[in-house]
């Protein structure tokens, strides 16, 4: 079946019991499902939005076309949990169903205020000429779950930018609300914009100006801007589209980024003492990671596995998309790390020395020790003659490699099926995460952090130390509470 435009656009009202009956077939005869990530029910996931803490629960919603796995009209669909690990559907959702919203309810983020959880997302709107109007909107939702969308535009198109303006992100500081909103200027290029919200209300929006973080005006368009602080440190994270690789080198077809500043200073819109551009993600996948400060201060981030324009072999199931873990972003010596909330552990069900295995389920962490100077390779989701997901620890050349080339069907390829990172010759330790067609690798508690798919054969289920010495733990991990 071909997505067409007016298929991908049908409204939702308009699909019928039986296809959607079909689409919920064809997804449960699926080999990649996951069983301690997210994943979407129906159809396809993109970014997460509205990551916050509201009544005493932690709230993400995912980003959803459920009729398939394509990009086309998007809703918001909202989870909970008491633990930023077991999450579960409360059946919320921000349909596109209002005329400042009618061609999909895109990326946003989510603050409380009394009551009420506040979403302040992006409305794409097609007049009848298909041209564009972003609208940064918001809607409430009440303890009980209900929803009322506000009916005025919160933040219009500005002049200066043309119609990519989107994924407004609203942040506390020092006691003031303000947002970030990501554009395109006239030039055709990316650029992040500050606003503050007058006397604290959150539909009145005044802007700021630019946000000055050292921008090298190389990339097109910045999707999914956020701002968070460590400590008084504040980290922009954002996905630099079309970011020349002579500013930072990059495989993937969009970048994830980051910037960590030595303070802010909102009255001048001005991150003060910006560090050089960092990739995010050495993997295959990561991409418009969303980041909020708990109320306990806490950087907590989670990140869509996937990448827009890209085909995943899920798509013939009528799938595609995973987050990552939840992941606490802290600094140390100068440096962001990303390591899983602690509550991860709580997935261990037994343990057992690191050694080879022919067979395990494929929903495993590994615990393991590389010591100073080493050289090792492990293999994952192995079948019995090794072809696998390698992964190449070279302390001695200060490499690390990831080779999915040999790790169940292929895609993507034009992006090359190797991704690398520098490390140090010292002792490392590396925790991995398998969850059957996601892998997570953080180094040293993550200094630096490879995610990505795989789409393993049936056969693929084996672990095997290639060369060297690696010893550690590998844990079976299992999600336990899920109920849908
Ligand atoms: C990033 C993105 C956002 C946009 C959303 C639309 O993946 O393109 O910029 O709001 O997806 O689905």
């Amino acid at each position: 079946m071909e997505w067409t435009t007016e298929r991908r656009y049908r409204r939702y009202e308009d699909w019928t019991q039986e296809e959607r009956k079909e689409i919920q077939e064809k997804m449960a005869q699926s080999p990649w499902h996951v069983s301690y990530h997210i994943e979407p029910k129906e159809g396809l996931l993109n970014d997460p939005n509205g990551f916050s803490y509201f009544d005493g629960k932690w709230i993400v919603f995912y980003q959803n076309f459920p009729f398939g796995a394509a990009h086309g009209l998007k809703s918001w669909v909202q989870l909970e949990s008491d633990d930023l690990v077991h999450f579960t559907e409360t059946g919320v959702k921000i349909l596109p169903d209002t005329p400042l919203d009618s061609h999909g309810a895109y990326s946003g983020s989510a603050m409380q205020f009394g009551d009420n959880l506040f979403l302040f997302y992006t409305g794409n709107v097609r007049d009848e000429n298909w041209i564009r109007h972003p609208y940064q909107i918001g809607a409430l939702v009440d303890k009980d779950g209900k929803i009322e969308k506000i009916d005025k535009i919160l933040i219009d198109q500005p002049t200066d930018a043309t119609d990519h303006f989107r994924d407004p992100q609203i942040f506390n500081f020092k006691g003031q609300y303000y947002a970030i909103v990501g554009g395109q200027d006239l030039e055709k290029k990316g650029f992040i914009r500050l606003y503050k919200a007058v006397d604290n209300d959150y539909t009145n929006w005044q802007e700021v100006g630019n946000l000055d973080f050292n921008n090298d005006r190389t990339a097109y368009m910045m999707e999914c801007p956020n701002l968070v602080f460590v400590g008084e440190q504040p980290v922009l994270l954002y996905c630099p589209q079309g970011l020349d690789k002579k500013v930072l080198d990059y495989d993937n077809i969009y970048p994830n980024m980051y910037k960590i500043g030595a303070s802010f200073d909102p009255e001048n819109a001005r991150m003060v003492d910006v560090s050089e551009l960092h990739n995010l993600d050495y993997g295959f996948e990561a991409y418009a990671t969303q980041a909020f400060n708990a109320p306990d201060g806490r950087a907590l981030a989670v990140s869509w596995l996937g990448l827009p324009d890209v085909s995943y072999p899920s798509d013939r199931f009528d799938h595609q998309g995973t987050f990552s873990l939840v992941k606490e972003l802290t600094i140390k010596d100068g440096k962001l790390y990303q390591y899983p909330v602690a509550a991860i552990k709580e997935l261990r069900a037994s343990k057992e020395e690191f050694s080879n295995r022919s067979e395990t389920k494929n929903t495993y962490e590994l615990e393991l020790n590389l010591e100073a100077n080493s050289q090792s390779e492990i293999v994952l989701l192995a079948d019995k003659d090794g072809k696998a997901l390698s992964i190449n620890f070279d302390l001695v050349n200060g490499q690390v490699t990831v080779d999915r080339s040999q790790a169940g069907e292929q895609y993507a390829q034009e992006f090359g099926t190797t991704r690398s990172c520098s490390v140090t010759n010292q002792a490392t330790t590396v925790n991995i995460f398998i969850d059957n067609s996601v892998f997570e690798i953080f180094i040293n508690k993550g200094e630096k952090v490879f995610s990505g798919r795989v789409f393993p054969h049936a056969d693929q289920n084996g672990i095997f130390i290639k060369s060297g010495n690696p010893t550690g733990t590998y844990y079976e991990l299992e999600y336990g509470r899920k109920t849908n």
